[in-house]
This record gives C-alpha cells, sequence and structure tokens, in this order.
C-alpha cells in the first residue's frame, strides 16, 4: 500500500533531520520507502527553483513566485512521486502544496484559496495522506539557521514578522485540514520530535 506522507514548518524546526530519521526507521521494519524534496533531482524543478531562490531575483512579483513553485511541484509529482507511488512506496516528502499556502497564499498575502486554486490545477488530486507540521517560534528557529551556517536563501532573508506570518498560514490550515495535517512543538529535542513523527506514521501505517 502506498503513502504520502508530507512535512512542513518554517525555517529551521529540524524537519530535514527528521525525515532522515524517520526514513531510517521505516527502512528498519523493511518498508519500501522513499525520502524527497522539489525539487527532487528533477532538472526541470531544479531549475525553476534556482530562479525562485536566486538572492539577485529581488523583483520578482508574488504571483510569478506562487506560479513557480507550482510548476516545480507539478514536475518533480510526475517525475519522482507519483511513480513510487505507483509502485507501492511509501513517499516522504520535504515540503509541498502546504508550503505554498502558508508562504505565498497567506504570508505573501496572496490568499490560501487562490493558492489552493492553482496548486490544485498543478497536483491533479495528489493531496498528501498525511502531513506532520512542526511548529516552532521563527525566532528560535532563525537563530538555529545562523548558528548551523546553512546557505541563506532569498526567503531566509525576509523578516521575522514574514516568518511569523508563514506559523500563522500553518496554523489556519490545521484549521482547514484538521485530518490531515497533524502538529508537533517544535520546542523540544530532535530525538522526541523524530520519535513522535515515528509514533503519527506508525499509527497511520496501522489505519491501512
Ligand atoms: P527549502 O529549500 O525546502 O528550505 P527549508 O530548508 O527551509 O525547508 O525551501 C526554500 C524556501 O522556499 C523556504 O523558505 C520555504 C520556501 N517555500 C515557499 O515559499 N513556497 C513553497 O511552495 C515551497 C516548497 C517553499
Amino acid at each position: 500500500m502506498s503513502l504520502f506522507i508530507t512535512f512542513e514548518g518554517g525555517e529551521g524546526t529540524g524537519k530535514t533531520t527528521v525525515i532522515n530519521n524517520l526514513y531510517n526507521y521505516l527502512i528498519s521494519l523493511g518498508y519500501d520507502v522513499i525520502k524527497t524534496r522539489e525539487p527532487g533531482g528533477s532538472k526541470i524543478s531544479e531549475s525553476i527553483r534556482g530562479i525562485i531562490l536566486d538572492r539577485n531575483n529581488t523583483i520578482m512579483d508574488y504571483k510569478t513566485e506562487a506560479l513557480m513553485y507550482a510548476a516545480s511541484r507539478r514536475q518533480h509529482l510526475i517525475e519522482v512521486i507519483i511513480p513510487a507511488l505507483k509502485k507501492n512506496k511509501i513517499v516522504i516528502c520535504d515540503r509541498y502544496i502546504d508550503s505554498s499556502l502558508a508562504y505565498q497564499g497567506y504570508a505573501r498575502g496572496l490568499g490560501i484559496e487562490q493558492v489552493k486554486t492553482i496548486n490544485e490545477y498543478a497536483i491533479s488530486g495528489y493531496w498528501p495522506d498525511l502531513t506532520i507540521y512542526i511548529d516552532l517560534d521563527p525566532n528560535i528557529g532563525i537563530n538555529r539557521i545562523k548558528n548551523n551556517n546553512r546557505d541563506v536563501d532569498r526567503l531566509d532573508e525576509e523578516t521575522i514578522s514574514f516568518h511569523e506570518k508563514v506559523r500563522e498560514g500553518y496554523i489556519k490550515l490545521i484549521d482547514l485540514y484538521p485530518n490531515r495535517i497533524k502538529k508537533i512543538d517544535g520546542n523540544v529535542s530532535l530525538d522526541i520530535l523524530t520519535q513522535i513523527a515515528k509514533e503519527i506514521v506508525v499509527n497511520k501505517l496501522k489505519e491501512g
């Protein structure tokens, strides 16, 4: 049975580490799993993302940004996600449609409904079965990134108030999709975060 899991959250929430740990755990249980993130090795998606995140592209219009994320998402879906789901794999994806709804729809102010419309066109019904949202005060998250010396991209350079809006956007999405989105408090150790994520996924697998 295939399962499509996405992880969501602001900057520096520990998403990537939790995904890696969860991936290893599911593999150790004998599941057929892939972990991916947009652009996920798709050359076309990668080119599109390069344009979006380029720090020199300061004049990019917000609607252009939203359309480009949707385009990149579509290509990655077609090349990577759908083929894996068709092979009955578990797919764990780092960010997907909810990132666009929270960042472009809510934080950029384009409107969750509007951004949802273009993304529904892009994803052709491939909504995640389960979304794990790691909730964290952006002040803590951004500090973690600075301490880890990760490369700063165009969106990281946004103000704290932008990242606070992103968080508010995600909270609205939980209200809109209470069955699909499970929220975890990110202000705990990575071990605890991993443990909670594992429990959520194992319960979902039991549901069948
Ligand atoms: P990503 O490379 O996934 O970074 P992170 O390590 O923070 O997960 O995403 C880069 C930035 O793009 C990040 O600030 C979130 C933003 N983003 C959007 O604004 N909309 C989207 O649809 C996606 C997928 C990402």
